[in-house]
């Protein structure tokens, strides 16, 4: 089973520290979208693939009153993500598939997602169930790093024990706009901090020379905006 298989590989990235990892690794771009999403005081947010729970709780306090739900299908996650968690924000974590959301209907006014939606064994599934628990003209606010505009990211399938879906730019839009999204749009994010320093580079499996690792920079990350109709 699919969704077994990804819980396992996450439920071990979390016991070896990779959720504090992401956090930095996906801090920079998350903190320059966050700000462009429009979260207005009493927004409730559903943060897909939360993780450790970081970006879900960055989103709770955006506004007074905002809200936020992060979902994984990782349980060691979302047990770090609960044990990070401040009493003070209004958030709370779930483990729960993509295809599968036990929320409510027309509830969420932002549906944002960071670096998770391509591990989704059914993409399509994924996002009739983001377009459901959106409220009628809420936004959908997803953010990629594996696409194949960014070639440098081919090779992360070989390394990753999960299954991951390769598409482009254009294959991701028409996959929102199919799923019945309007106002479909993408904005690339290269992270403010640079790729690195090349004395600091050592080769891998991911990144396997300097010029690789700096042409995944520029190509930033995919961020896919639509919105529901309504
Ligand atoms: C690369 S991590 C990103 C975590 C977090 N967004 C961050 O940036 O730190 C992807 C997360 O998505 C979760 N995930 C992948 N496929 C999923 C699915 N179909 N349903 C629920 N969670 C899933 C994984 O368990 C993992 O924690």
């Amino acid at each position: 089973m699919s969704h077994s298989r990804i819980a396992n590989t996450f439920d071990t990235w979390a016991t070896a520290g990779k959720g504090e990892g992401m956090e930095k690794g996906h801090g920079d771009v998350v903190f320059q979208v966050i700000p462009q999403l429009g979260i207005r005081p009493g927004d409730q947010i559903l943060d897909l693939g939360c993780g450790i729970g970081w970006a879900t709780r960055a989103l709770a306090k955006v506004a007074a009153g905002a809200g936020a739900v992060g979902v994984d299908i990782s349980p060691e996650m979302i047990a770090k993500a609960e044990a990070l968690h401040s009493y003070t924000i209004r958030a709370r974590y779930e483990v729960m598939p993509f295809e599968a959301l036990d929320l409510k209907d027309n509830h969420f006014s932002h549906v944002f997602s960071m670096e998770a939606l391509y591990y989704a064994p059914d993409i399509d599934q994924s996002l009739a169930e983001v377009l459901r628990v959106l409220k009628p003209g809420g936004r959908a606010d997803i953010i990629i790093d594996f696409y194949s505009d960014n070639e440098s990211t081919q090779g992360w399938s070989d390394t990753i024990d999960a299954p991951m879906t390769w598409m482009s730019e254009a294959e991701w839009i028409t996959k929102f706009e199919n799923s019945g999204f309007e106002d479909v749009g993408t904005t690339r994010v290269v992270d403010s901090r640079g790729p690195g320093e090349e004395v600091d580079f050592t080769p891998g499996n991911v990144y396997p020379d300097w010029a690789s690792r700096v042409r995944f920079h520029e190509a930033g990350s995919l961020w896919i905006h639509a919105k529901k109709p309504g």
